[in-house]
């Protein structure tokens, strides 16, 4: 199963109560982990740039910008009216297109092309499928938006090795035959099969908390490769390492190099 419809209006209304504060940790061009992460992995996958490019809960608009920015024609959409409002002021003087589309309902998204007076190029959709209650619509109504072949980009919290609200990351230390010490870090992961919802916070101190809907790799991809998708590029990008800090900060994603917190998909539906 990997659509929770039931979620959709719950995880709509966190997103508008906790849109100040995401945009406040987003700025302008993202946070460290969209600038580091997100951005770039994207970027490569959607080589060459497209004319236009289709953004789903494009958030507080900080990749609507980035491409912009480059001579994209954007039209970027979000489900939350207060972060698509926070988006458009954080925008004056760039052409981009905002349009209010909650991504689970159909109707609106065979609109889409219409609506823009264009197919895409490309469409993106940037950490936001573990956050959005219903994905086969998007698979399902996405191809009449964009140009045969044309690819659809997205990135979200690996489901393998990020698991959302109960991601536990932990350091051991290992005394090898030769009596050397060696710390060890790692992601403990359990339930990584268990299909459902759970609730939790992007960021601390927001005043909701949001539910979040974990789907196994198989169900994810296949829910796509069902409806006509193909996977055609893949990256795990993962931080560089941090360096030294105290123990409590080694735990952190910034130091495991080796594990990615993010994955990023290219898909291009067969027609
Ligand atoms: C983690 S944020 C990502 C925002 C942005 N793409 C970024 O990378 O900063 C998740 C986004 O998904 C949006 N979202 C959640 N459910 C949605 C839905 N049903 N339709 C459209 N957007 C939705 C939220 O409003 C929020 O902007």
């Amino acid at each position: 199963m990997v659509d929770f419809p039931e979620h959709n209006a719950e995880s709509l209304e966190a997103w508008n109560l906790n849109s100040d504060l995401w945009d406040q940790v987003q700025g302008d061009d993202g946070n460290y982990w969209q600038r580091e992460l997100v951005f770039p992995a994207t970027m490569e996958l959607l080589e060459p740039l497209p004319g236009s490019v289709l953004e789903i809960a494009c958030g507080n608009g900080n990749f609507a910008r980035t491409l912009a920015r480059r001579g994209v024609s954007v039209t970027a959409t979000d489900g939350s009216s207060a972060q698509l409002e926070l988006a458009r002021k954080r925008s004056e003087g760039l052409r981009i297109n905002w349009l209010r589309v909650d991504a689970t309902d159909r109707s609106a998204l065979a609109a889409l092309a219409d609506a823009a007076d264009t197919t895409f190029g490309a469409v993106v959709c940037n950490m936001a499928l573990m956050d959005i209650a219903e994905i086969t619509p998007l698979f399902d109504m996405l191809p009449l938006a964009l140009e045969l072949g044309a690819p659809f980009i997205f990135s979200i919290l690996h489901p393998a090795f990020n698991l959302g609200p109960d991601v536990r990351l932990f350091a051991e230390r290992l005394e090898t035959s030769d009596g050397q010490l060696v710390e060890q870090r790692g992601v403990r992961i359990t339930g990584y099969l268990d299909v459902g919802v759970q609730h939790g916070i992007a960021v601390a101190g927001q005043p909701s908390q949001q539910p979040y809907f974990h789907r196994p790799l198989q169900d994810l991809l296949s829910a796509a490769f069902e409806r006509g998708w193909v996977l055609d590029g893949i990256r795990e990008p993962a931080m560089t390492d941090g360096g030294e800090g105290d123990a409590y900060d080694r735990l952190s994603w910034e130091h495991l190099p080796s594990i990615p917190p993010v994955l990023v998909a290219r898909l291009r539906h067969r027609g």
